[in-house]
């Protein structure tokens, strides 16, 4: 539904975004996530047919959005990083123009703004002024105008910025409710919220992708391990050492312990391989406490912080392997 491939982006000297592809296939939520300046922004406007791409190509609910852009427009809804709004408007009527411009009926067009107006949670401003309207609230009109029409391709940037936390979680369940007949792209800085929301992401940084995928997969691809903390009471350097032997079992981390003769110990292991039982028996024939053993998830949070971590090492590698002389290095 969404495919793009080798965008690029330059404003002037600076290159923006390099390269970049990725689809997002019909009915799928992914989250477009990267650091402050990494290119989300000026891809999404790309998307959305408000900037021409340096080159490479985008296609858009099957149309091309430079060639095709007015059939892409058709189809589609962008919230834009700033909503622009027309402030001088009252928030309905301003809803009953964007579903004029959007060539929907005249006939339709009461019953459609009553309708995205009940879904943006903002039925109760209807009647006010656009520039006096709160941010949070602005934010909500930005996201109705994207929801007009019913548009098969959603574009957020940044949707739930701006929100308090009880808007926040009605939006978020707004937007999950538009899986599976709409296609939606949303970028956000939350990534708790991405995990609730979104099946996959795509990760953007200094304009390049550096992973895309489903959730899960990443997880698994950036941590092989599975992670099991374990408390118990007992002579620490004996549980290290005897956890170690444990077959499967591929590191054990001490954390700093709670209390004398209780030891607090990460134990990492090959995916797949529970070691949980193993633990357990071992304790029990010591007759060692065990005072607590569970599984630790890996978050995407983590995941994101270690891809990006990477990252900054290879670049730092390759700026220090390019500042050394030849006859240095
Ligand atoms: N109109 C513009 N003219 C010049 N440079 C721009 C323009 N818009 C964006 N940039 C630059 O392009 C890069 C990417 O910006 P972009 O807004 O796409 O990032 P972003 O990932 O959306 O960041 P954020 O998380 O802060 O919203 C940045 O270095 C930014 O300064
Ligand atoms: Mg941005």
């Amino acid at each position: 539904m969404i495919e793009v491939q080798n965008l690029t982006k330059h404003y002037g000297s600076l290159t923006a975004i390099r390269d970049v592809s990725f689809t997002v296939a019909p009915g799928e939520i992914v989250g477009f996530l990267g650091p402050n300046g990494a290119g989300k922004s000026t891809t999404m406007r790309i998307l959305a047919c408000f900037l021409p791409a340096s080159s490479g190509t985008a296609r858009v609910a099957g149309f091309d959005v430079f060639r095709g852009s007015m059939e892409v427009r058709k189809r589609i809804g962008y919230l834009p990083e700033n909503v622009p709004l027309y402030t001088d408007m009252r928030v309905a009527p301003y809803l009953d123009f964007v579903a004029e411009m959007k060539g929907v009926a005249r006939s339709a067009r009461k019953k459609v703004v009553a309708d995205v107006m009940d879904r943006a949670l903002i039925a109760d401003v209807q009647s006010r002024l656009i520039r006096n309207l709160s941010k949070g609230y602005r934010q909500r009109v930005g996201l109705a105008q994207a929801l007009v029409g019913d548009p098969a391709v959603l574009i957020l940037d940044e949707p739930t910025i701006g929100l308090d936390p009880a808007q926040i979680a009605e939006i978020r369940n707004l937007i999950k409710s538009l899986a599976g007949d709409h296609t939606v792209i949303l970028s956000t800085h939350i990534l708790p919220e991405v995990s609730m929301v979104c099946g996959s992401v795509v990760i953007i940084n200094r304009g390049a992708i550096v992973a895309q995928g489903p959730i899960d997969r990443l997880v698994e691809q950036f941590f092989p391990t599975s992670r099991i903390e374990v408390e118990v009471a007992a002579p620490r350097g004996a549980v290290r050492d005897a956890m170690k032997t444990i077959p499967g079992v591929v590191r054990v981390e001490e954390r700093a312990a709670s209390h004398d003769g209780i030891g607090r110990f990460v134990v990492e292991s090959a995916r797949g391989h529970d070691v949980r039982g193993e633990i357990f028996q071992m304790a029990a024939q010591q007759k060692w406490a065990l005072l607590e053993l569970r599984r630790v998830g890996m978050t995407l949070e983590e995941v994101f912080i270690r891809i990006l971590a990477g990252e900054e090492r290879e670049a730092a590698a390759t700026t220090a392997a390019d500042a050394v002389p030849e006859e240095a290095s």
